[in-house]
This record gives structure tokens, sequence and C-alpha cells, in this order.
């Protein structure tokens, strides 16, 4: 691989160029793929639009670059190792030629189902092979994927269906998720009575009972059943839609994430390959969930486009027990490990005991991914998990990033722990104050921001450019605004502080308080609710909802838990509040804006210096809610 970073002044030489000849840069990495056209020009840019558009002209298919690139070299390497919920059943390896063919046969499936270039399809299934199939399968033909976390609920996955204007949902019949047995088409049903979705594809996982309805439900297996094993790619464009990713954002709704084929191919390799530093042979596993970012970059694109052995895990951490993850790290050898700082901490919790069982010696490179890691975690995860030898990657970077920003280059950047260290090369990095001035030097602390352009960089927000300019490009001028504090110390490494936006990050899954808040106020008797985050033990952030509430007819706690049921309902078990708290009133300023400073305080407990109270309405209600906590 000649794009591999070996040194550390490797590193510091390929940022130096990237920065100052970045069409140079990024060309030279781009003309390891294969291209059916070669592009004309490699950038043209503008954040105030914003318009972004990489390697202009250029003519390909990922999967061409995934599969016929070098197929004859690595046909027969495990592409995919899948690893089952229940440790007793057996997993399944697909090699690069098997996966090419199922991949192959699943698009002609599509086709034959009328499904085509530029037709959105979403994919809502548990963590199978299949889930990596369909989403290449899409992208084989021209169609563009949106993956919903299959946790979610039959409304969020209705809302999702809609905007995006679906023509097919491909899903499964059930769910194996540690000892639960969930119903996966059952929702699909619910949330499609009001859509125009022609096609579903069910894939039989479970065997559980499901209903087919006549002429729109089909069984994965039987629609694949006579196709041929060879379709030929369709040509895209560079700037052609890969898929759309939806995720929370400050608003209620949650926006769709755009990401385009020729610039997030390239950049979700580069930064796979060099993150991690995977060689030939290695096995990579990462812990997310294809229905979250990591799983599209980190699970698939980027690792199966640099030939890499991907393992793919249906389960979760603690099932059967506490040890499984590491079950699984023996069984399989695996060598590169990247997972969430919220499964670390739960596991934590068990002591070292259920690790001590375990072989982990073919650990080499530990990663971390979501939420700032804390320091405690940090030392637990190097200490008992890479035994003082593997190289820990922090890795920030966002859902609009496409691939990871801010990381170490994994055994050649020194690592501090909690730090995510620095830049990718390409990765412009920018720390403003609150005016939007740049702060220079090191020792400063401000909203980070990137002032140039990246590959994989959001293109727009589906259906709502508007939207994107405003989220994203207009809070400070001429950057992409990322959302989140951070901290630059005194030899330049960028540690991250987390959001400094109206968004919570719990367990590393992104909420819009005022997501959960409109689900609140969906219960009858709720008049009005205000939601933060507060620090959690396990979660990184919980959810503290403060809920102005009709008691007539109803205990308090069963108000609460009616509320809890509600957001569950709407969003998804993952959207939950951890704490609900029945208040009188809100603090409001004169104007109506909720102060949420303050009940940020009392939600973390930090009750003595409440700041300015001055400006609110009503002074007294912080006096009722602090003496209401619990
Ligand atoms: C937000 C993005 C990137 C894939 C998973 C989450 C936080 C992410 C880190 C890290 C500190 C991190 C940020 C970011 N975040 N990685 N290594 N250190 N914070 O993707 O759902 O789009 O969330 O997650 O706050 O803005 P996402």
């Amino acid at each position: 691989m000649s794009d591999r970073i070996y040194t550390l002044s490797g590193y510091l030489y390929e940022y130096q160029k990237s920065v100052t000849q970045p069409e140079e840069f990024w060309a030279r990495i781009a003309d390891s793929f294969h291209w059916r056209k070669r592009w004309s020009k490699v950038l043209k840019w503008n954040f105030d639009e914003p318009n972004v558009q990489w390697f202009i002209g250029g003519k390909l298919n990922i999967t061409e670059n995934i599969f016929e690139r070098h197929l004859f070299t690595i046909g027969d390497r495990p592409a995919i190792i899948w690893e089952a919920n229940d440790p007793n059943e057996a997993g399944r390896t697909l090699t690069y030629k098997e996966l090419f063919y199922e991949v192959n046969r699943f698009a002609n499936a599509l086709k034959s189902r009328g499904i085509g270039k530029g037709d959105k399809v979403i994919i809502y299934m548990p963590m199978v092979p299949e889930a990596a199939i369909a989403m290449l399968a899409c992208a084989r033909i021209g169609a563009i994927h949106s993956v919903v976390f299959a946790g979610f609920s039959s409304s969020a996955l209705a809302d999702r269906v809609n905007d995006c204007e679906a023509k097919a949902i491909l899903t499964s019949d059930g769910n194996f998720r540690g000892s639960k047995k969930i119903a996966v088409k059952a929702v699909v049903d619910e949330a499609l009575e009001k859509s125009s979705v022609e096609t579903v594809i069910v894939y039989e996982r479970t065997k559980q009972e499901v209903t087919m309805k006549e002429g729109r439900d089909f069984w994965w297996h039987e629609v694949i059943a006579s196709e041929s094993e060879q379709c030929p790619a369709e040509e895209m464009d560079s700037e052609d839609m890969l898929f759309i990713l939806y995720t929370s954002g400050s608003t209620g709704k949650p926006k769709g994430v755009v990401h385009t084929t020729g610039g997030y191919m390239v950049y979700s390799q580069y930064s796979f390959d060099n993150v991690f530093q995977y060689s030939e042979g290695d096995v990579y596993w990462c812990t997310a969930d294809v229905g979250w970012i990591t799983g599209h970059s980190y699970i698939v694109y980027g690792p199966l486009l640099a030939g890499a052995t991907t393992l793919m895990f249906e389960g979760v951490p603690t099932f059967p027990d506490a040890g499984r993850f590491w079950a699984v790290v023996e069984k399989h050898k695996v060598n590169v490990f990247y997972t969430a700082p919220t499964a670390i901490r739960a596991l934590q919790a068990y002591g070292t005991e259920p690790i001590q069982k375990y072989d982990l010696s073919s650990l080499k490179v530990l990663g971390s991914v979501g939420e700032p890691i804390n320091e405690e975690a940090w030392h637990w995860y190097h200490t008992h998990i890479g035994k003082n030898k593997c190289p820990i990657v922090d890795t920030w970077w966002q859902t609009e990033t496409g691939g990871i920003m801010v990381s170490p280059i994994a055994g050649i950047t020194p690592t501090k722990p909690a730090y995510a260290t620095l830049p990718l090369p390409g990765v412009q990095l920018c720390i403003v104050d609150p005016e939007g001035n740049e702060l220079t030097g090191n020792s400063v602390e401000g909203n980070l921001c990137i002032k140039f352009p990246w590959p994989s960089m959001i293109r727009t927000t589906y259906g709502d450019h508007e939207r994107c300019k405003q989220t994203y490009f207009s809070t400070y001028k001429g950057m992409y605004f990322t959302g989140d504090g951070v901290k630059r110390d005194h030899d330049g490494y960028y540690r991250i502080l987390g959001r400094v936006d109206d968004v919570i990050n719990v367990s590393g899954h992104r909420m819009g308080t005022a997501e959960v808040e409109n689900a609140i106020n969906e219960h009858p008797k709720v008049i009005e609710s205000a939601v933060v985050g507060y620090p959690h033990e396990v979660k990184g952030q919980g959810i503290y909802a403060y809920v102005i509430a009709d008691l007539t007819n109803r205990t308090e706690d069963n108000l609460i838990n009616e509320i809890k049921e509600m957001v569950s309902k709407i969003i998804g078990p993952i959207a939950k509040p951890d704490k609900i708290q029945l208040v009188p009133g809100l603090p409001k300023t004169r104007s109506g804006k909720i102060m949420r400073r303050i009940l940020r305080k009392v939600a973390e407990g930090s009750l003595d210096n409440m700041g300015d109270t001055s400006t609110l309405l009503d002074p007294d209600v912080v006096t009722k809610i602090i003496e209401g906590k619990k």
C-alpha cells in the first residue's frame, strides 16, 4: 500500500503536503482506485452555499473498487467473518469471491423488482452479512441506501421512509439480541401503514411468524433463487449520491446526511488503512452496528475497499456473559478491535475475571469511537485488554464527516489518554471563540471547526439544503462547524470535550434534545418539557427530562413510566429518559427561551452556583426545581 504512513515524520510530511497542495495530495491517493473515467478536476468548493465537489467528472462504481479491482489477488481471502448472537450457532465466513456473487445476485433481484439508479432503499436489518450485501447491492446498481438502526421504533422508521421517499425496504423477520428475540418485520408493517413503499424484501433470520402482504412483500431467499451471480456495475459519477444516513440534530426532525460516491470511497479506505495500520491477513473487528456511520465506513466500506477481513457480530457484549467480546477475540484471533467507550465502561463494571479466561494475545491495535473516552476507561482498556502493548486509537469524527478526522496513527503517533491527538492528512482544524475568531497557538480551548473540505464530507441534508447550510456553515463564516468543544494542549494535541449544542450523546448514540422533548410532549398529560444531558457513569451522558404535567387520574410514578414508554415507542428504547422530574415550571427568560444551562446544572447535581438568574421571568422556579430533585 503506497499511501501508507509508516513513521511519525512520514505523517508530518504527508500532513504538510495535504495542506499546501491538497489537490495534488488527494489526486495521488485517488489514483490507486479504479476509475472508469478519471476526474478532470480534483476539487471545487464554496462553504457559503455550501457546494463541495471532489474528483469532478470522475466515473466509477464503489463495488468495482471492492471486488473487480483486486478479486484476482484476494478472491479467496475472507471478506466477512460473521459471529452469531448465540455462541452455539455456527458462524459464517464469506470470501471476497463469495461476497461478490451474493452482492450480484441480490443486486439482480433488486433490478428484477424495478429498483435502479437513483431509487432510495431503506435497510432495516439485524447484524447479518445480508445487511452488508444489501448495502453493496444498492451501490452496485446505483440505488441509494439509507440504513436505519433496527432498534428504532416504527414511527422513527416511518419518518425516514417518508423523508427519503423510499421505494423499497430490506428487512428481516426478526432479530436476535442477547436473550431476546425482536420482531422486526412487524415494526416495518406498522411503519408502512401510511406509505407508498412498493417492495419489501424479508431476510429469514429468526423464523418467527410474520405477515406477508401479497404483491409487496417477498422473501430474500426466494427473490435471489433464480438470479445470476453476475451483475454489471452501474457507472456512477463521483458526486452521485452513495447513501443517506439520518442523524439527530438540534431540531426535532432527524436530518438525512448525504454522502457521495468518489470522495467517500477515497477517504474511507485511506483513513481505514492508516489509522488502524491494517496488515494483510489481519482480522479486524468493529463492534458498531451498520445502522450508524461507524458501521458504514469501518465495518463495510473502508475495510472491504482495503481488502481486509472484517468481522461482523450480531450480538451484545454481555450475552451469554460479560466475557463475550473476549471470547470472540480469542475464537477469531482478532488483531484490530474497535469499540465504543460506553461498552468499555459497561464491561469494566464486571471486573477483570471475564477477561482472564481468554487469550487476547492476537490483539495489536485497539480503537475507540463515538464519545469522549475518560482517562479511567482508557487506562483500563490499555492495561486489561491491550496488556500494555497495543496502541489505542481514539478516533474523533461524525456522521457528517464520513470518516475519521482526528486520531492517532496506530503505533506511530504517541498517544495521550483521552486525547484524539492529531488530525489526519487533509483535515484542517480550526478552534474558534464564540465570535468566530480563530484561536491560534497551543493551550487554547473553544469550538471545533474545519476550514477546508475533505473528500468524505457531507454534501447536503437530503431534501433541505438550507438546513445543511444553517446547521454547519452559518455559525462561523467560511467554516464547517462540528458542534463539539475542543482543547488544544501545550503539545498541540486535541482533546474533544463534547457537544456544545443541543445534542446529547447517550452510549455513543446521538440524540437531539428537541427530538426527545417532542416525543415526551405526545403524552396527553404533558404540558411542556425540557431535556438535557447529564454525566452518566456507563452511558457517558444520560437523558434528564423536566416535565410539566397534569397529574389528574395519575400517580407520579405511573405518569413517569407512561412517558418513558411513550418515548420508547416514538423513537426507540435508546431514547428513553434515565430520569424524569415533574416540575411546576421551567426556567425561562422573558423572551420565552428555556435556560438549559440551569437545568443542566441541576441534573448534574451542582446546585451551589446557578450563575446569573436575574434574566429569568420567575427566578423562584429554580428553587422549586432544586427542591423537587430526588
Ligand atoms: C459525535 C458524532 C463517529 C462515529 C460515531 C458517532 C462524538 C465521536 C468521538 C471521540 C469524543 C466523539 C462527538 C461527535 N464523538 N467520536 N473519539 N471523542 N467525542 O457519530 O452519531 O455522528 O456523533 O460523537 O460529539 O460530534 P455521530
